[in-house]
């Protein structure tokens, strides 16, 4: 595509230059979303071990115009995209605001992501032992507006359950793209390959009922 036709895609200023855009497509189906910010993420992760510059983006693009051009079909929902490019060496003012306005720099402490029991008393860094770094790994994750919307619950040494502290209106308000649990995909991807990197046993289970019975919403448990 030639730069004009990807100005009239469209990302309302807010990616400038980028000449190529990968699209994450999904047929509608229980945790697609999930899957979706699973394997976006990895792809993300790895283009950036490469040096290249990528951006999720949820909300500020023109999706019928790139669902068009990809000839998205009935059953499927494009939920998110990112472009690849190499990052510019300093940032736009509407980035720079954008980030301000989100508190991107920012992450929430261990004391309000990582619990021990149901009653959410806090899982200190010590205790978390050798998942520490896995959970940080999901704690400095990206996150849709960065509202880092994920809770774990250690059961034990090497159980864990996530779940995803809804903010039902906004995770609504792009009707059947549910963007919160993408950020839940992301959070699954994170701490899947920290624990492979460490060596730690273990994988996601899905389709689970919440072992605890919370008011979050139940997203997977690893053991
Ligand atoms: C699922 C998802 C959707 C996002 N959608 C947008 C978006 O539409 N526009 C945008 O500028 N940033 C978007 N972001 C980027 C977040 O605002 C950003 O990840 C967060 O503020 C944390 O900043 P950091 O990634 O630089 O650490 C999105 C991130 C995620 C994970």
């Amino acid at each position: 595509m030639d730069e004009r036709e990807i100005k009239r895609l469209g990302t309302y200023g807010v990616i400038r230059g980028a000449k190529y855009f990968i699209l994450g497509a999904v047929e509608e189906k229980p945790r697609a979303m999930e899957d979706l910010g699973y394997t976006m993420e990895k792809i993300i992760l790895k283009t950036t071990s490469l040096g290249l510059g990528t951006c999720w983006l949820a909300g500020t693009f023109r999706r019928s115009a790139f669902a068009e051009k990809m000839e998205l079909t009935e059953s499927e929902l494009l939920p998110a995209i990112t472009p690849l490019g190499y990052a510019a060496e300093k940032r736009s003012t509407l980035d720079k605001m954008m980030r301000r306005s989100a508190a991107s720099k920012k992450r929430k402490p261990w004391s309000e992501l990582f619990f021990k029991d149901v009653d959410k008393t806090p899982l200190t860094e010590k205790e978390a032992g050798n998942f520490k770094q896995v959970l940080e790994a999901v704690r400095i994750g990206p996150s849709a507006s960065n509202r880092q919307p994920w809770r774990i619950i250690r059961e034990d040494a090497a159980r864990f359950h996530l779940y995803l502290e809804e903010n039902k209106m906004y995770n609504r308000m792009l009707g059947k793209i549910r963007i919160q649990n993408i950020d839940m995909g992301i959070a699954m991807c994170h701490f899947e390959l920290a624990a492979r990197k460490l060596k730690l046993p273990g994988s996601w289970k899905v389709g689970l009922e919440d072992p605890f019975h919370t008011d979050m919403q139940y997203i997977a448990s690893w053991y």
